[in-house]
């Protein structure tokens, strides 16, 4: 790597950072914490601070649910269908209008290379929010031929009422419009709660979702940590939970939520299989693959973090990849020369490193990477990472990593790729490489995941739904079945005798 300086902040987001510290938004107003606590954000590349931001307690979550309840009983209840609509769009119209200064605020809280935030984050965030903004005015009720007699029956689908969103840190503004999408199209109000690391961006959108129109208390936004996110889980007053993050969190929430029986969607972990097939274009597989694992640094739920290759071409496929991912540019997301930017956090770059550090200890070799990169300059780089010689029972053959590590294994034949693809406790995603359609679509029925991926990784479209098998969550975002997640079926029964 060599330490470049990174470029000044755009005057746009360098007026937004400035204005720190940043506070709360429940209702119309910006406001401190009630105890006065506040925390740093720090920029991933060098490990400084950015800026302080306010760290919501259970009195300021108490507040937040009131303001939305008010909402949801106010001006967002009662606004037409056709109001909501033009609400989405009108924020989805601003955050395209300011997608640069999003895309710069996501790289230096995040790390992530500001071009894949602008083009990738950003984007994508719009486009969700268009597909959500056609939805309020298409939710409609059934008329069902029961068989009583003179007996009129339908049903209303109704917002669930009051959710709080919890969101992660790889894709903060992206997992944000994830969330608010579905819920503002079924006419829920929120209360929004970005992860610690990268709370920037949620506050921009709280700007902008009152500069949209959008009346005041229908999103609030409560930066803080896990303590701030167990307060919103544990208030009565949240109808819904929706959380993105590690399951190990989601276990405690699923369980908390199924004892206040809260409705709740989980978007979790993943150890995401990737297979080439002998027959596989190598020419689209390695580099697909490479995208696959190391995309965002590997902090992608879905990342391919598990690649299995016929044993005849395991070593050739294994040397093409480590060449590949020995070239690729490590360095701060606001270099535009950047493909892989530091880790999110201190936390993250220590425990990425000890899972690199397992795989020695347990006899695996990296092929490429492997390490810290020379002038890390105080970020949290590490090297684009793969082993070979990994058996299936090493850890960093089973537990996620969440960072830019590959691990590669020989296969047999195709029954044994399945049976080993799908021993694993996650179950979020899995992708194929082949030029042959019959056992592309024979894997597609067998592997246990929620998304397939057949010579591509990762497509995303705000119609095409995505979630987890097993460990990797309850439910599912994107399309109409998150929609429906936010919504309640009441059925009205009229005796017409
Ligand atoms: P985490 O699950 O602790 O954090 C995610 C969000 O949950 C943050 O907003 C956090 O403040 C909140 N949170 C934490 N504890 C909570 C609690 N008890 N109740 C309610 N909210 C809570 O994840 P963390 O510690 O940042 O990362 C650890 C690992 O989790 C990563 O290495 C990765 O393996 C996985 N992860 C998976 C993500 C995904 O996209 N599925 C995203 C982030 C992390
Ligand atoms: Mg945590």
């Amino acid at each position: 790597m060599t330490a470049t300086a990174a470029p000044a902040l755009s005057a746009a987001a360098d007026k937004f950072v400035s204005a720190g510290p940043h506070k709360l938004l429940i209702g119309a107003e910006w406001v401190d914490a009630a105890d006065g606590r506040s925390f740093e954000t720090t920029d991933p590349a060098t490990g400084q601070s950015i800026c302080s931001i306010a760290q919501a307690g259970a009195e300021d979550v108490d507040r937040a649910v009131r303001a939305a309840r008010e909402a949801l009983g106010g001006p967002w209840g009662t606004m037409p269908a056709a109001g909501r609509e033009a609400a989405i769009h009108a924020l989805a119209n601003l955050m395209e209008a300011n997608g640069d200064e999003l895309a710069e605020l996501e790289a230096l809280d995040n790390g992530k290379p500001v071009s894949m935030a602008k083009f990738v984050d950003v984007q994508l965030s719009v486009a969700h929010l268009r597909y959500y903004g056609g939805w309020p005015t298409k939710i409609e009720g059934e008329t069902i031929p029961v068989a009583t007699p003179d007996m009129h029956c339908y049903t209303r689908k109704e917002p669930v009422g009051v959710c709080g969103q919890i969101i992660p840190w790889n894709f903060p503004l992206l997992m944000a419009a994830w969330k608010l999408g579905p819920a503002l199209a079924a006419g829920c109000t929120i209360v929004l709660k970005p992860a610690e690391q990268t709370p920037l961006t949620a506050l921009r959108l709280g700007e902008m979702a009152l500069e949209a129109g959008i009346p005041p208390g229908v999103l609030n936004v409560l930066t803080g940590d896990g303590e701030t996110g167990a307060a919103l889980v544990d208030h009565p007053g949240v109808n819904k939970i929706a959380f993105t993050g590690s399951t190990e969190v989601g276990r405690l929430i699923g369980a908390t939520a199924g004892k206040m029986l809260k409705r709740v969607t989980l978007e979790l972990g993943g150890k995401s299989p990737n297979i080439i097939l002998p027959d596989a274009d190598l020419e689209a597989a390695i580099p697909g693959s490479l995208q696959g694992i190391y995309f965002n640094s590997g902090q992608a739920c879905n990342a391919g973090s598990r690649l299995f290759i016929q044993k005849d071409q395991f070593d050739d496929v294994v040397g093409a990849m480590a060449e590949a991912a020995k070239g690729m540019k490590v360095g701060p997301g606001l270099d535009p020369s950047t493909q892989l930017g530091p880790l999110v956090s201190k936390e993250q770059h220590e425990r990425v490193l000890s899972f690199i550090e397992s795989g020695r200890e347990q006899g695996a070799e990296a092929v490429a990477g492997g390490g810290v990169p020379e002038d890390s300059n105080g970020g949290y780089f590490v090297e684009p990472t793969l082993f070979a010689d990994v058996s299936d029972d090493m850890r960093i053959a089973r537990e996620e990593i969440f960072g830019p590590v590959l691990v590669a294994m020989p296969y047999d034949d195709l029954d044994d790729v399945a049976r080993r693809a799908n021993d694993s406790e996650y179950g979020l995603a899995a992708g194929v490489w082949t030029r042959d359609l019959s056992k592309a679509h024979q894997l597609a029925a067998k592997l246990q995941a929620g998304s397939i991926y057949i010579n591509t990784w990762a497509p995303s479209d705000a119609g095409a739904p995505f979630g987890g098998f097993k460990s990797s969550g309850i439910g599912r975002e994107m399309g109409h079945a998150n929609l429906d997640a936010y919504l309640e079926i009441k059925t009205v029964w009229t005796n017409i005798a």
